[in-house]
């Protein structure tokens, strides 16, 4: 009773001088909590809010004029045994030259804001040719299929036997080879190509879309194309997606809405927050789809930035056989593209165009081994990836990888070309890369992404261990007091008892009797 007491005294007198020390101890820990809970998501919206693409905002000025260069390096195939090859029937041996390096700028130009979150812009890119960065010169000469005569003569292949003939005259006519011997610079930026003159001439009214032939040709230069993606500002998600190309929403190539869709980024952004389960969606003209990116595995860029890396699923161009969804892809068939091929002709003029990996990686290894001087896929040269900041869907490191391939049909026809079989005739490869970004634009994603878990750790921690301390020594401070006024209740309590013994002892003294007096009374009665 007397120490619960003193207990709850010491402890209204105790609290009465400390309870300020005491709420602050509580609100550092309450407050650390906070931190816990709610530093992240605030980091977040901070970071919401200042990518949507507008004028003034951080990323505004990165997207529309990057800072870095990406690089594009090509490589041709060169065909070496041209006679054997149309004499003889052997196999066409490939010797792969290249890179071919071109310093890429880019600058998005015509901007037009609109007032439901989108806008619509011309890309521009500028490509320079790097002597240093590159294993030859754009004046080597190549020997390459002649793609537009073996696009005509295999497009012609289903048509009335009459334009075959017709075709077959005017080739022999004016010497058209199925090769050509072209500059590297000619076959990637334009040549004057004798079929195309001859179409001019015979149909000078139906507008072609390029009065020379080439695998780049007017990609140097700002692109008509009219991109209208959404800023961002209205949904974040769709940071950076396209809405639509040229005033269509949507390709109209396929067979299904899904994969008749363009509502992918360009790669140059990707909507932030994204996790192991993300799939990110690039859409390219050349491409002519929608390409997936699937989560791989988590890379460290740059010395502590976190990357996702995202590469295609390894059945996106496989056979229907294996992956059903490409069904739609394929229009007119079966049968269908050969197996790791995408059949771009509907996005070529009709040019019977396949797209694959290089060196046909994850494709059927018949494709590589009907040629010569192919060297087996090697996942680290011929791998498409991208390693993607997944807080603010920035691309640290991109790599796109893709060949190009001319799916030949053998036309007995036409005396040119009659000693080709039906092959797929891989023609160059290129890797559009993103490898290195300058040093501010990384402090900003270390800014962004690698300080804010720091600065949460560090301060949750400083604010629970500072309110547990005072806590602690508050505690420790009221303990101190009650033991410090116990130990002088005991003392008086001693110096009470010490007083009593020896009052007794004088009493007893001067009763001359032992016995005490109250005892003798109570047992006696
Ligand atoms: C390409 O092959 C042809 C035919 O063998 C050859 O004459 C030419 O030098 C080769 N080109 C290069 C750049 O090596
Ligand atoms: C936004 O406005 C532009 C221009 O008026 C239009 O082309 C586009 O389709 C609109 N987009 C959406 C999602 O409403
Ligand atoms: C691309 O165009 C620029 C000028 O706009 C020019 O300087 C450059 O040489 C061109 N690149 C190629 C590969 O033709
Ligand atoms: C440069 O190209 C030649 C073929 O033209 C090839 O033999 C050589 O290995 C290449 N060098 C490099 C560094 O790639
Ligand atoms: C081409 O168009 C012109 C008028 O624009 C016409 O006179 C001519 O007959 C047309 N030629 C062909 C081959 O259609
Ligand atoms: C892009 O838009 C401009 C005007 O806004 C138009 O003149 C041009 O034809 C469009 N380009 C394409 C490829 O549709
Ligand atoms: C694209 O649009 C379709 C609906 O048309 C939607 O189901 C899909 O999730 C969208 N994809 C992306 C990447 O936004
Ligand atoms: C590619 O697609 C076109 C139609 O878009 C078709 O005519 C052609 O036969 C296809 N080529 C292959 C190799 O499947
Ligand atoms: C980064 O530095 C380059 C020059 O090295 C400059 O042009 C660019 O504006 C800078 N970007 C930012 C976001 O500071």
């Amino acid at each position: 009773m007397l120490d619960n007491k003193l207990y709850s005294k010491l402890t209204r007198s105790f609290l009465r001088k400390w309870w300020l020390v005491i709420i602050v101890a509580l609100s550092l820990i309450i407050g650390s909590l906070f931190v816990c809970l709610f530093f992240t998501p605030l980091v977040n919206s901070i970071i919401d809010s200042q990518l949507p693409l507008e004028e003034g905002s951080l990323t505004y000025d990165i997207w529309r004029k990057p800072p870095m260069n990406p690089v594009m390096k090509i490589y041709i195939y060169n065909v070496t045994n041209v006679d054997e090859f149309l004499n003889d029937k052997r196999k066409p041996i490939l010797q792969e030259l290249g890179p071919y390096t071109y310093i890429e700028t880019w600058e998005k130009v015509n901007l037009r804001f609109h007032d439901n979150g989108t806008l619509t812009f011309n890309q521009r890119k500028i490509f320079k040719f790097s002597p240093e960065l590159s294993n030859g010169t754009e004046d080597d000469t190549v020997h390459v299929p002649n793609i537009p005569l073996l696009s005509a003569t295999t497009k012609s292949k289903l048509a009335p036997r009459l334009i075959r003939i017709t075709i077959n005259f005017m080739v022999k006519q004016r010497k058209i080879k199925p090769f050509v011997e072209v500059t590297v610079g000619q076959l990637l930026w334009g040549y004057e190509d004798s079929l195309l003159e001859l179409a001019k001439e015979t149909s000078p009214n139906e507008t072609l879309p390029f009065d020379k032939f080439g695998l780049l040709y007017g990609k140097n230069g700002t692109y008509s194309d009219n991109v209208t993606i959404f800023t961002g500002a209205d949904d974040i998600k769709k940071f950076g997606v396209i809405d639509k190309f040229n005033g269509q929403s949507k390709l109209t190539h396929w067979t299904t809405n899904s994969c008749n869709a363009i509502n992918g980024t360009d790669g140059n952004v990707f909507p932030p927050h994204m996790d192991h389960d993300t799939t990110l969606h690039i859409y390219d003209k050349d491409l002519c789809r929608l390409m997936p990116l699937k989560y791989q595995k988590e890379v460290m860029l740059y010395g502590d930035i976190q990357g996702y890396r995202f590469s295609p699923s390894r059945d996106i161009f496989a056979d229907i056989s294996i992956n059903p969804e490409n069904e739609c892809f394929c229009p007119s068939g079966p049968p269908c593209a050969p197996h790791g091929t995408f059949n771009i002709s509907a996005c070529q003029y009709d040019s019977p165009v396949l797209l694959s990996f290089p060196h046909f990686y994850l494709g059927d290894d018949k494709l590589r081994t009907a040629v010569d001087g192919m060297s087996p896929p090697d996942p680290k040269k011929h791998e498409f990836f991208a390693d993607v900041q997944p807080e603010m869907g920035i691309p640290l490191r991109i790599f796109a990888r893709l060949q190009f391939n001319l799916a030949i049909n053998h036309v007995d026809d036409i005396e040119a070309v009659a000693t080709f079989p039906d092959i797929v005739f891989p023609i160059m490869w290129f890797e559009d890369g993103l490898d290195k970004l300058p040093e501010n634009i990384t402090d900003l994603i270390k800014l962004g992404t690698v300080v804010p878990p720091v600065a949460k750790v560090s301060l949750m921690y400083t604010l629970f261990l500072l309110g547990a301390a005072l806590l602690c020594f508050s505690i420790f401070c009221l303990i101190r007091t009650s033991n410090s006024r116990e130990i002088m209740n005991l003392e008086t309590a001693a110096q009470f008892a010490a007083n009593y013994d020896a009052n007794k002892k004088q009493k007893a003294a001067t009763n001359g009797s032992n016995v005490n007096p109250a005892f003798i009374g109570d047992s006696g009665k």
